[in-house]
């Protein structure tokens, strides 16, 4: 066999690349999680929210994520190993302090947690940030294996809606039928096996002509059905309140805990800090313009979250519903209210195949990671890698499906964690749920901003960015606003403020702080609320 390394695939073009990664962004987070949040959280108000923690956190930490994997051509390991240094006295600190926490927990006679840490600070000494990519690849076993469940549910739901089996008087009825549905083992692992399948089939093909092929075809269908949604949705009698509501900052409801709720949110949304976008700015060509790219996924996964706000609200107002239904806003009182117009069936077909189609780019992103590792560190080939670790997350997610109702069908499994960890809250879904969301991506970009801020070094970044954007990382922003870009007394090249300085000071302070905040709070040891 030939040793020699194949070349490694590109995107065809921005555009391929822009889709691609919007695809990844856009998932359930936009369509099944931002507006019940939206609901419950002030409307308009957290929306403003929303809309700057996008700004200072998301868009700074994606340009870090993309560039590691532009520069190096590598998945989230493989870019840590090319640009860390042999030794780190930064992450030699932070893994004394885990170990100290391990013994610490020892003297508690916690032995499950302390052995955890123990082990965690050890790991730290030997693999230092590469430790970073690997908890990238693990992240993305976790959030697959219960992302697939949820959309395999939508999966179930389309065929549902098809047969006309979602006739709902009102919104205890599809609640009950909802519990008994994903509780039905069968339709639960069927349609979870259908979701992964997809995805398989499409990261098996390659990132040209599978994971970019299908973003083309899929997000411009994935436009027009909300499209079409909100033309339905807003044409309703009584659609006004539901705009109204959604659309009227209401500054009361936003304290300190909904901020940290909409900038965990804008992680997740934007699929930060497990290096997603680092495998997929991997594929990217050294001509291609980081900044125009980053602002159009940005840009793209915003307006299609407000989107599907106005899809759901206006509906859910017009038939006489309330907005704070929280996660069972899209499986109960959705398919309810579709029920009460004409045509109900058909409207409830296409609201889940867009929840379906937006579901299925964000899961081939997260199973491209896993693949992209196996296929660059371990030399796996691309169609194996899809395969066995198809089949690995099939496992996983199939306990997570089981586990939803309740832990009697898994008694083992759940005796073994309560007894490494004390008391563990909810189904073994919500565990995978959190563990990713709560560590591992909030851990993850902490460390991508340190790392790339302080480390790798923004001088490094920046001459990997400037590469394709033009002179854009170099406009002096004030000139640019004064309207005096060329002006030749404006083109000191000192002490300026340009794209390339304010996105260093972004990543060097106020993403890391940022971010640390909301994971101190989110774990508990910061209590910020009033
Ligand atoms: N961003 C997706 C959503 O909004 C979910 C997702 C896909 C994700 N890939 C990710 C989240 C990687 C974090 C990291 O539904």
């Amino acid at each position: 066999m030939n040793d020699a390394p194949t070349p490694r695939e590109h995107w065809s073009g921005t555009l391929g690349f822009i889709l691609a990664a919007a695809g990844s962004a856009i998932g359930l987070g936009n369509i099944w999680k931002f507006p019940y949040i939206t609901g419950e959280n002030g409307g308009g108000a957290f929306v403003l929210v929303y809309l700057l923690c996008i700004a200072v956190i998301g868009a700074p930490v994606m340009i870090c994520e993309i560039t590691m994997g532009r520069h190096t051509q590598r998945n989230p390991v493989g870019a840590f190993k090319a640009l860390a240094p042999r030794s780190s006295t930064l992450a030699h600190l932070i893994g004394l302090g885990v170990l100290l926490t391990g013994f610490f927990l020892f003297a508690f006679r916690d032995w499950g947690w302390g052995t955890l840490m123990v082990i965690l600070g050890l790991l730290i000494f030997r693999y230092s940030w590469t430790l970073v990519g690997a908890m990238g690849v693990i992240a993305g076993f976790t959030i697959l294996s219960f992302y697939s469940v949820v959309a395999g549910w939508t999966i179930g739901y389309i065929w549902k809606a098809v047969f006309r089996q979602l006739n709902f008087a009102d919104v205890a009825v599809a609640k009950e039928y909802f519990g008994a549905f994903i509780q039905n083992p069968a339709w639960a692992i069927g349609c979870h096996f259908i979701f992964i399948l997809l995805c398989v089939l499409i990261v098996y093909k390659g990132v040209k002509s599978g994971i970019e092929r299908w973003s083309k075809i899929l997000m411009p269908l994935l436009f027009l059905l909300i499209l079409v949604l909100i033309i339905r949705s807003i044409t309703l009698p009584g659609a006004a309140a539901g705009v109204r509501f959604y659309l009227t900052p209401d500054f009361s409801k936003i304290n300190t805990g909904s901020v940290l709720i909409a900038l965990g949110h804008a992680f997740f949304s934007l699929s930060l800090g497990m290096g997603a976008m680092i495998t997929y700015g991997s594929y990217m060509g050294r001509e291609q313009n980081i900044f125009v790219s980053t602002l159009s996924i940005v840009f793209l996964d915003t307006l299609i979250a407000l989107m599907a706000g106005l899809a759901i609200f206006p509906a859910v107002f017009a038939q006489g519903f309330g907005p704070d239904a929280g996660p069972g806003l899209v499986f109960q009182v959705l398919p309810t209210v579709f029920h009460q117009i004409p045509f109900g069936a058909f409207w409830a077909t296409l609201f889940f195949l867009l929840l379906l189609v937006a579901a299925l780019t964000s899961g081939i992103s997260l199973l491209e990671v896993v693949t992209a590792y196996f296929v660059d560190e371990r030399r796996w080939s691309r169609h194996r890698a899809t395969v066995v670790f198809g089949f690995v997350i099939f496992l996983l997610g199939s306990l997570c499906a089981i586990s939803v109702a309740n832990w009697d069908r898994l008694a083992w499994i759940h005796g073994l964690l309560v007894k490494v960890f004390g008391s563990v809250k909810g189904s073994f879904f919500d565990v995978m749920d959190h563990i990713s969301s709560n560590w591992l991506l909030p851990l993850g970009g902490l460390f991508i901003s340190l790392f790339v801020g302080w480390i790798w070094g923004t001088k490094h970044a920046v001459d990997e960015i400037r590469h394709g954007s033009h002179n854009f990382a170099d406009v002096h922003l004030i000139s640019l606003l004064a309207g005096l870009k060329d002006d030749p007394s404006h083109s000191s090249e000192i002490h300026v403020i340009t794209l390339a300085s304010l996105w260093g000071i972004f990543i060097r302070f106020i993403s890391p702080v940022a971010v640390l905040i909301a994971f101190l709070h989110t774990i508990g040891w910061l209590d910020l609320r009033p």
